[in-house]
């Protein structure tokens, strides 16, 4: 960690109230089903622990974003009945975060006890970071254990706003993921290579400012690298393309020269005529991609150009895919880059929700070395920031 925070092992929980934020806003499908229990997973290792240590563990979480008030739609019931069925007993739910049944229940609570109190944004102070909020979420605790990583980039008060009640701690998650990812930013084994994709260069300008200085090598794909290619002079017919963010591509490009990062660009491109499983596609070299065409994926030659680097390097970050993956057509760029991480050796962090998606499509999860539970919040960590949910937590001596 930056500034090593306390964890659950520092500090006493037997016999304490501890209210645990963690971040059950998973996926689902349009009939509400979880499709990845990923973060219900991640979690359990630190109920586990406090549950076996003789605490009462209030788990708390968001869901989607309901606005500040009560919505079924948004409830976390679906998330209590996965979690009971993952960790092996019942896990309740509680009809509300704060207030009278939650007051009473916990009375009624016994060491090892767990309950999983209803989604906090169903009031409008967690988004406020509402002061007297995050008092009455603090009234039936003595102890906030934050291992909401996926939601540490937010200053909410479940997530931040709590500490100036309660005595402050990571769990064992929130712990994991801080270091790893401190690790990639201040003392990676090299070369360290910084594999970015997705769509925009927009998303990612702080990201790619600070990775240019940490980085040997920045491996650049997806749409976000048509921005480059354009840059570079390369006529990009209909692919997508950010005119605005030329000087942006532009000043990483002449950073990295100045500071002897290597910078990759995809060398051949799979162009499509239109973004659609059914469209005709061709590989072209990039230079040549054909008027009224798009960039959907890399091209065979990119994927083992990029191959080669990834093979050498001994940190492996990858945020983004390297084409339009969702279509199994123009996925392949993306899964072999997937491969070439997985079969690397080097330590490998993946962060993001779509390159996460892209390895387990890859099948290759198991083999990276993290796979980060924080879209936002592992991007935001990389791009220098202090996370809130983080800075809220007590220093460690
Ligand atoms: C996430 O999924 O990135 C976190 O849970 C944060 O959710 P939010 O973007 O709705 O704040």
């Amino acid at each position: 960690m930056k500034k090593k925070k306390k964890t659950i092992r520092d500090v006493e929980v037997r016999g304490k109230r501890v209210l645990l934020r963690v971040d059950f806003n998973v996926p689902v499908d349009e009939s509400g089903s979880i499709t990845d229990d990923t973060r219900i997973r991640a979690a359990i290792p630190t109920i586990r622990y406090l549950r076996d240590e003789g605490a009462v563990v209030l788990v708390a979480s968001h869901f989607g974003r309901p606005k500040g008030k009560p919505d079924a739609a948004f409830s976390l019931a679906r998330a209590a009945e996965r979690l009971s069925s993952l960790i092996g007993f019942r896990v309740p739910i509680l009809s509300d975060c704060i207030g009278d049944e939650v007051k009473r229940a916990v009375s009624a609570m016994k060491p090892g006890d767990v309950a999983l109190l209803e989604n906090v944004r169903f009031h409008p102070g967690e988004e406020k970071n509402d002061r007297s909020f995050a008092k009455a979420l603090a009234e039936n605790a003595d102890l906030f254990v934050n291992d909401a990583f996926g939601a540490a980039h937010r200053a909410h008060a479940s997530t931040a706003g709590v500490a100036e009640f309660l005595p402050a701690v990571a769990g064992f998650l929130m712990e994991r993921e801080v270091e790893t990812l401190s690790e990639l930013l201040e003392s990676p084994q090299r070369p360290f290579a910084a594999v970015l994709g997705g769509a925009k260069v927009s998303d990612k300008i702080a990201v790619l400012q600070n990775l240019v200085e940490r980085a040997d090598v920045l491996v650049l794909g997806g749409g976000m690298a048509n921005t480059f290619l354009r840059a570079k002079g390369h006529s990009m017919g209909r692919s997508l393309v950010e005119e605005d963010r030329i000087p942006v591509a532009c000043e990483v490009m002449s950073r990295a020269a100045a500071r002897g990062t290597e910078v990759l660009l995809p060398v051949d491109l799979v162009v499509a005529e239109r973004i659609d499983p059914n469209a005709e596609t061709r590989v072209v070299d990039v230079g040549s991609v054909p008027e009224g065409w798009a960039a959907v994926d890399i091209g065979p030659k990119s994927a083992a150009l990029f191959a080669r680097s990834i093979a050498s390097a001994r940190t492996v970050f990858w945020n983004g895919p390297m084409g339009v993956f969702e279509i199994d057509k123009f996925a392949a760029g993306t899964l072999s880059i997937a491969g070439s991480i997985a079969e690397s050796g080097a330590t490998s962090v993946v962060g993001g929700g779509d390159s996460v998606a892209a390895v387990e499509k890859a099948n290759v999860a198991g083999k990276m070395s993290h796979v980060s539970t924080g879209g936002g919040a592992s991007l935001e960590f990389l791009e220098g920031k202090e996370l809130p949910g983080v800075a809220c937590l007590m220093d460690a001596r």
